[in-house]
């Protein structure tokens, strides 16, 4: 695994790939920063923000849509500008989290409290149509978010379940049906965070603490580990021009002064050939 962005981020996330733009998208959640790094060249586009950033995804048309701290801005990139298009219902001491596209192009996005408390965050969907809806309810840590190549499972992760959940899903209408545990991770393995699905159906899945993702195949079994030269993995995504580089952020946080002397290249973001493509990031369709 190699650097693709050497960085220092307190709490890497939201890897993008943006073809569109052919540039990765990724944040610092808690450093609140964009950034935007066009891979060919190395070159990063940083976007420092008053707010926390969960998460960045494309807009169809252009522009980009952010999940803020308590709501939903797009950002026009010329100007910089940002335009509230809903306010998330909870108050303070909680923020948002991950969150990813569907392939109708509606918006899902989760949320956490900053002391983790037990059901103190949510999962919605967001559509210019229809607004801001509450998906799920009593989520403490919502993160990973991923459709099978069909559409219809949605790959979704509350971290201190220590599951990978796999719900129905409905294309048509983006509504969830059953949900059911689609695999698990053993306390010693690390936490599940963000998630990634490749063309054949296989979940990326990266372990916060764990220093690696894993991939299972689509009937849940085990099938590679990849290392990570840092313990706290937070997410990946497929991008690159073949598809097949798999980007991984990974976080700073938590770490101690011996444990950053050890691993100096926490933060950044790592990328490798996955073997495999997967798609891009699902452009919100406004
Ligand atoms: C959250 C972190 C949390 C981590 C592991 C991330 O998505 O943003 O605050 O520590 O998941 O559960
Ligand atoms: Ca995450």
């Amino acid at each position: 695994m190699e650097v693709s962005l050497r960085i220092e981020a307190m709490l890497g996330e939201g890897p993008r790939w943006d073809a569109a733009g052919r540039r990765l998208l990724a944040v610092d959640i808690e450093g609140r920063v964009l950034h935007r790094l066009d891979p060919a060249t190395g070159e990063d586009r940083p976007l420092e923000l008053d707010e926390r950033i969960g998460v960045a995804t494309p807009v169809e048309g252009g522009g980009l849509l952010l999940a803020l701290e308590r709501r939903l801005a797009l950002l026009d990139e010329a100007t910089e500008r940002l335009r509230t298009v809903a306010e998330l219902p909870h108050g303070e001491g909680v923020r948002t989290n991950d969150g990813a596209c569907d392939p109708a192009g509606r918006f899902f996005v989760g949320t956490m409290a900053f002391d983790e408390r037990p059901g103190g965050g949510a999962l919605y969907r967001y559509s210019t149509s229809a607004g801001l809806e509450l998906v799920c309810g009593g989520v403490t840590i919502s993160n990973g978010l991923g459709w099978s190549p069909d559409g219809r499972r949605m790959y979704y992760v509350d971290s201190p379940t220590r599951r990978v959940d796999v719900f129905e899903f409905d294309p048509g209408t983006g509504g969830l049906g059953g949900r059911d545990p689609f695999a698990r991770i053993a306390e010693a393995d690390g936490i599940p965070d963000g998630l990634a699905v490749d063309d054949e159906g296989g979940v990326w899945v990266a372990l916060y603490g764990g220093g690696a993702v894993r991939r299972f195949a689509s009937d849940g079994e085990l099938d590679r580990v990849l290392e990570v030269p840092a313990t706290n993995v937070t997410a990946c995504c497929f991008g690159g021009e073949n598809g097949r580089s798999l980007f991984v952020t990974t976080a700073r946080q938590g770490l101690g002064e011996e444990e950053l002397a050890r691993e100096p290249l926490a933060g950044s973001v790592f990328v490798t050939d996955a073997g495999v493509a997967g798609p891009p990031a699902r452009p919100f369709v406004p």
